[in-house]
């Protein structure tokens, strides 16, 4: 579908944010892959939620109850529908990715891993997807082991056979890097570590927001994502776990609503999936977010995909234009790729960079993207990384590459000395 059919225009004026002005000059937002914008639909049914039917969920008997638990169960399902999910009890809510992989890594990890035991993680993985791993290693003895990646930014799927042994229990992996924007080949993946016995969670914090994503079809056991990187709003994340896993699995955190009875030294546990969610939930967001599965869907998740292949096509091929300017991940033509391009500009701190764009209007994120082994590997402290959504122009792209020579007429004044 061509950028025109797609009515990027229609969209945008869904999204109030997007018509406000940064430093006197319309705002061009391309730090999608930090959290995304939100369309109104989203703001009305928090508003609504708050004006309507704020309540507990699960426990009142009242009206106002009532409704919040049936919008609340009603999102559950909708998560179910939206990842191809064979049942709402494979999806339990948490606060953000982060959450959903420790949940896993600390209830899963606890119960079925044991000294000796290895953990198969890769070098492109956000801290979310390495620190947890770490931890539980820590407190069962497994290792952890990486797969390689290319200069390119692709895995080498040959290391993850070679690293596949009996004693490998788990691979965690990304399903598409937030810096370099390379998607692994998840299906694949998977069934060379089911052939050899591991289980596979997958981190689709970048993935779910931009790409069609069918659980069944990629064959994963666990799958985490977070709402607000797919027009949702913050507050909520998303673990689906194959529903066997999550029986054999204890509970994450202990309180009310994650148990059926409770004495004063023991207690037995809620049926799955609330007996992952300890506490109040985040009822309003959660209900919010049903919103925003909503508008994706209308919008359809292939037409998404699309206009960001093409977005992400042409920002390759103008950033690529510019003199000094070296961009990590994939850029060949027949490679399939997500929308998050990091770059650097030659001499110049990326940090200096941001802010430099940012007084032009143009919002990037500039850092090391909470992949420090991965700017190790690239040889590089931090880089910047524009990243783009369904309401992002061409037009947009083209301030991006208006602003850079912006920063480099700036820094190359005698008055600023280089880094
Ligand atoms: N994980 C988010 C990012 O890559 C915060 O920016």
């Amino acid at each position: 579908m061509s950028a025109n059919a797609f009515d990027v225009k229609r969209i945008r004026a869904d999204f109030p944010i997007l018509h406000r002005r940064v430093h006197d000059k319309p705002l061009v937002y391309l730090d999608n892959a930090a959290t995304t914008q939100k369309p109104r639909q989203v703001i009305d049914a928090l508003v609504n939620y708050y004006s309507r039917y704020n309540a507990n969920i699960h426990r009142g008997i009242h009206a106002l109850a009532e409704e919040a638990t049936a919008a609340y169960e009603a999102v559950r399902e909708h998560t179910a529908r939206f990842l191809h999910a064979p049942s709402s009890r494979s999806i339990v809510f948490t606060r953000n990715t982060t959450e959903s992989i420790n949940l896993f890594a600390s209830a899963w990890g606890r119960a079925h891993l044991k000294s000796g035991d290895q953990i198969l993680l890769s070098e492109m993985e956000h801290h979310s997807n390495l620190v947890p791993w770490q931890l539980l290693a820590k407190a069962t003895g497994a290792t952890l082991a990486f797969i390689k990646m290319a200069d390119e930014g692709l895995l080498k799927l040959e290391e993850l056979d070679r690293l596949l042994t009996p004693r490998t229990k788990l691979v965690a992996v990304t399903q598409m890097s937030n810096v370099l924007g390379t998607i692994n080949p998840v299906q694949e993946m998977t069934r060379r570590a089911h052939e050899r016995g591991a289980l596979v969670l997958i981190d689709a914090a970048q993935s779910v927001p931009h790409l069609p994503v069918d659980v069944q079809q990629i064959g994963c056991d666990a799958l985490a994502f977070s709402s607000h990187k797919m027009l949702g709003p913050t507050g909520v994340g998303v673990l689906y776990a194959r529903e066997a896993l999550l029986e054999s699995m204890e509970p994450f955190l202990g309180g009310g609503e994650m148990i059926t009875d409770v004495q004063l030294t023991s207690s037995t546990w809620n049926e799955i999936p609330w007996k992952f969610e300890a506490g109040t939930p985040n009822i309003a967001d959660v209900i919010a977010f049903g919103e925003a599965l909503t508008y994706l869907e209308r919008i359809g998740m292939s037409a998404i995909q699309a206009h960001e292949r093409e977005l992400t096509t042409y920002a390759i091929q103008r950033l690529r234009e510019v003199t000094g300017l070296t961009i990590y991940g994939p850029t060949r033509a027949a490679v399939e790729r997500g929308g998050a391009v990091a770059f650097n500009l030659e001499g110049l701190h990326p940090h200096d960079v941001g802010t430099v764009l940012d007084a032009e209007g143009v919002a990037v994120r500039a850092g090391h993207h909470c992949a420090k082994p991965l700017m190790r590997r690239l040889g590089v402290v931090a880089t910047v990384r524009a990243s783009v959504y369904l309401y992002n122009t061409r037009e947009e792209i083209d301030r991006l590459v208006e602003a850079i020579h912006a920063v480099q007429a700036f820094f190359s004044k005698p008055t600023h000395a280089k880094v």
